[in-house]
């Protein structure tokens, strides 16, 4: 296992080790030109080996987010006895997803880029999922500012792939004051409703009224604790379908610190996004410089298909069958305002 450090023409940095495909820090310049680390993470691998409970920086898969009851059919077939690491649900590939595995890394770079290769292949019923999935996770640095990542995969059975990355940002630094004053504003009139455990139930709800409206951009914290009334999930923890055509490529959040005036704008071909205000962190972690990542102190927006879309027939389709070629970008740009 080893780390990589890219580095672009304008001192932006991001660094990663192929233990999960992790991307542990990522330094962007302030309105003043001031570097910052915007992503919360460990030092060393072994941490991320021992405790990288929250997911830090990792790649995500086979499957993205929760599938109910670790069960779906597909095709015709009761695929059952996926691992259940969250109460009865499966969450984030299982017990030891991609977040947790050794990818292969290649060095590679282009016109304004530098970036790496990652290859995975994920064995025939690893984690009960049929079919050997032949992964690869492309991450790029480019001289816009941009963390572009690119995912492929093939299969040699009908099996359902959803990867996604789950950075946590707080664009005032990762040991800055708290992300909750920092506006978003995501793309979004509709989310994915859930029940207790998370699990999308098929009902697409409007945003529209509620808590979950980000259509015009404001503070994470504003409606935080409402949020968490709304779904009994303890703050923002929900899918957001994107307002776009499928596979289109388009701008799905924007992220502002007011402070700092960093700025992150997401796009993707996926249909939805994750934004997740990090409520699960408690405190109990020690990561970069010694910082304890408090409650809701990073927030993540993971681009996916919906949460359990492999038992909901009027989801986008993660299926993906022999002989086709699984395809999903993502960007990151980083900015100033
Ligand atoms: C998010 C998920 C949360 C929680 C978190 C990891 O993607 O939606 O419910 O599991 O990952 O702590």
């Amino acid at each position: 296992m080893e780390f990589f450090t890219l580095e672009n023409k304008n001192g932006m940095k991001l660094k990663l080790t192929n233990f999960g495909g992790i991307v542990s820090e990522i330094h962007v310049p302030d309105r003043d030109g001031t570097l910052a680390d915007v992503t919360l993470g460990f030092e060393t691998v072994e941490e991320y080996q021992d405790h990288n409970d929250a997911y830090f920086g990792a790649i995500i898969g086979r499957f993205g987010n929760r599938i109910g009851d670790c069960s779906f059919c597909l095709d015709g077939t009761y695929v059952s006895g996926l691992h259940a690491n969250d109460g009865k649900n499966h969450l984030h590939g299982g017990k030891r997803g991609f977040d947790k595995v050794v990818w292969d890394a290649e060095e590679i770079s282009g016109d304004g880029f530098t970036g790496v290769k990652l290859s995975y292949l994920s064995k025939d019923g690893e984690e009960g999922y049929p079919g050997n999935l032949q992964a690869t996770v492309i991450y790029k640095l480019t001289d816009a500012n941009e963390w572009v990542i690119e995912y492929e995969a093939t299969a040699d059975k009908t099996t359902v792939y959803n990867p996604t990355n789950h950075a946590y940002f707080n664009l005032a630094g990762h040991a800055g004051p708290s992300p909750l004053d920092h506006e978003l504003q995501i793309n979004s009139e509709f989310y994915t409703a859930t029940d207790d455990g998370g699990i999308p139930t098929g009902a697409i709800v409007p945003v529209a009224g509620c808590g979950m409206d980000f259509r015009q951009a404001k503070a994470i914290g504003q409606d935080v604790d409402e949020a968490g009334v709304v779904s009994s999930r303890g703050g923002f923890d929900h899918n957001w379908v994107i307002d776009k055509r499928p596979d289109e490529f388009a701008l799905a959040a924007t992220a502002w610190d007011p402070k700092s005036g960093r700025e992150m704008k997401v796009y993707t071909t996926e249909p939805g996004v994750q934004f997740y205000s990090g409520n699960f962190l408690d405190g109990s972690l020690k990561g970069k410089g010694g910082t304890v990542y408090q409650k809701r102190s990073g927030f993540c927006l993971e681009t996916q298909h919906f949460p359990n879309s492999p038992n909901i027939g009027h989801f986008p389709t993660t299926t993906l069958r022999p002989g086709e070629v699984f395809k999903s970008k993502t960007v990151y740009a980083f900015g100033v305002r």
